[in-house]
């Protein structure tokens, strides 16, 4: 088999790219796991940056998003018993979405099956070689199947071969792509944090119009939606804790000892899910290797604090995207080259406002009546400065994107907002 980009990887980031390279008339095949329905109803992250959003809609896969995804002007901080607003639309004129990121992903896979594109499910993408070369390959065996955290295969499913101009990897922390850059070039950057996020998801109607940070001497907690009946909750867990230790009523009476305040009660509902999300910040430098590059979380993972994490991934194929249509329209290589350069200052800077957020909102086990004291006082403050709530503002909503990193049609979507 041969294609001009091979991509590892079926998540938002090369279901994205898949889809803007053919826009370009560049043609690509993802080689997913995870098989459809799988990969259709995980529950990952829910928040969208304006830039996300604009982008979905140049690339023609916005539609149901702008229906049935939700426009938040602000977040709301809550501590020390009171909530206080940070008003996105006032401090940057921008806003965010809420639309969850499996919906995001229905959306591209739909997209690019009308479109003819070829998406390998249930493959798993078992090495890459000759990176260095003109030609790199994914080695990949079609019926696997993820269990456990274990890969198994069909009956006797050979090892076949796919023949790239460029490979990228989009196949997430545990992939095979980044281990593919040799050790003596890959440099790994890690903070792991000593708790994880407990999720649920409720039916019910929403308790509030907007998010809720929560910092609270008992842990953190955030109230999120994913639509009018469905509402997502988390509260800061041991890492090590399972979904069993937590029967529903335990969990409303912590959801409500975090987050009631003397005159607003958190609304109960049915909850249809559970799940632990580790907590991690992660940077890998550089993200390419000869002609091998990574993009989201293969490269980089932040904590969920700050809501960065499909965006970045987002922002990454979006440089990607524009290097690989110069090298396919012209030969031009500059951009490709410069791939990691491009991408690391904002990798690094959504790296820094997640690991803040994660760090003025959490309760660390060290931590004594003095640290909760300065985080009040942090909360106070970015609540009450307009310069302090500025600079989380524009981080939240994400910062500026390089116009040349636009894809065609974007700033007609933005002037129409
Ligand atoms: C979510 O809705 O899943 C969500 C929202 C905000 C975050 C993280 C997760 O910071």
């Amino acid at each position: 088999m041969r294609t001009q980009v091979g991509i590892v990887g079926g998540g938002p980031a090369g279901l994205v790219l898949s889809h803007l390279l053919h826009l370009r008339g560049i043609e690509s095949v993802v080689i997913e796991l995870r098989g459809r329905e799988e990969l259709e109803s995980e529950i990952r992250a829910g928040v969208l940056e304006q830039g996300t959003v604009d982008l979905l809609n140049a690339a023609g896969v916005g539609d149901r998003m702008r229906k049935e995804g939700a426009v938040h002007h602000g977040v709301n901080l809550q501590f020390d018993g009171r909530r206080e607003r940070i008003d996105f639309e006032d401090l940057t004129g921008r806003a965010i979405t809420v639309y969850g990121q499996h919906e995001v992903v229905k959306d591209l896979i739909q997209a690019r099956l009308d479109a003819g594109g070829h998406i390998l499910f249930e493959t798993a993408a078992t090495g890459l070689s000759d990176l260095d070369s003109e030609e790199p390959k994914i080695h990949f065996r079609r019926d696997a199947k993820l269990e456990g955290g274990k890969i198994s295969f069909g009956e006797d499913p050979e090892e076949e071969e796919l023949v790239c101009d460029h490979v990228v990897g989009c196949d997430g922390f545990f992939g095979v792509s980044r281990k593919a850059i040799p050790d003596g070039v890959r440099r790994e950057y890690t903070r792991t944090y000593p708790f994880g996020w407990f999720g649920i998801l409720v039916e019910g109607p929403p308790s509030t119009e907007e998010l809720i940070y929560n910092l609270h001497e008992r842990g953190f907690a955030l109230v999120s939606t994913r639509s009018p009946e469905i509402q997502r909750l988390y509260f800061q867990c041991d890492p090590e804790d399972e979904v069993a230790n937590w029967p529903d009523e335990r969990i409303w009476e912590e959801m409500h000892a975090r987050l009631d305040t003397g005159d607003w009660t958190l609304r109960e509902g049915g909850i249809i899910q559970k799940n632990i999300v580790q907590m991690r910040s992660f940077v890998t430098e550089p993200m390419q290797y000869g002609r091998l590059f990574l993009a989201g979380d293969a490269a980089h993972i932040v904590p969920p604090t700050g809501a960065k994490g499909m965006n970045l991934a987002l922002a990454d194929v979006r440089v990607l995207a524009r290097g690989l249509a110069d090298f396919h329209e012209s030969g031009g290589t500059d951009l490709l080259e410069r791939y990691t350069e491009l991408c690391l200052g904002r990798v690094w800077k959504a790296s820094r406002f997640s690991w803040w957020m994660t760090s003025m909102l959490h309760r660390f086990e060290e931590d004594n009546a003095f640290q909760h004291r300065v985080q009040v006082a942090e909360l106070d403050y970015v609540t009450s400065s307009r310069a302090a709530a500025t600079t989380l503002a524009e981080n939240y909503v994400g910062l500026p994107m390089d116009p040349a990193f636009k894809i065609p049609g974007e700033d007609q979507e933005q002037a129409a907002h």
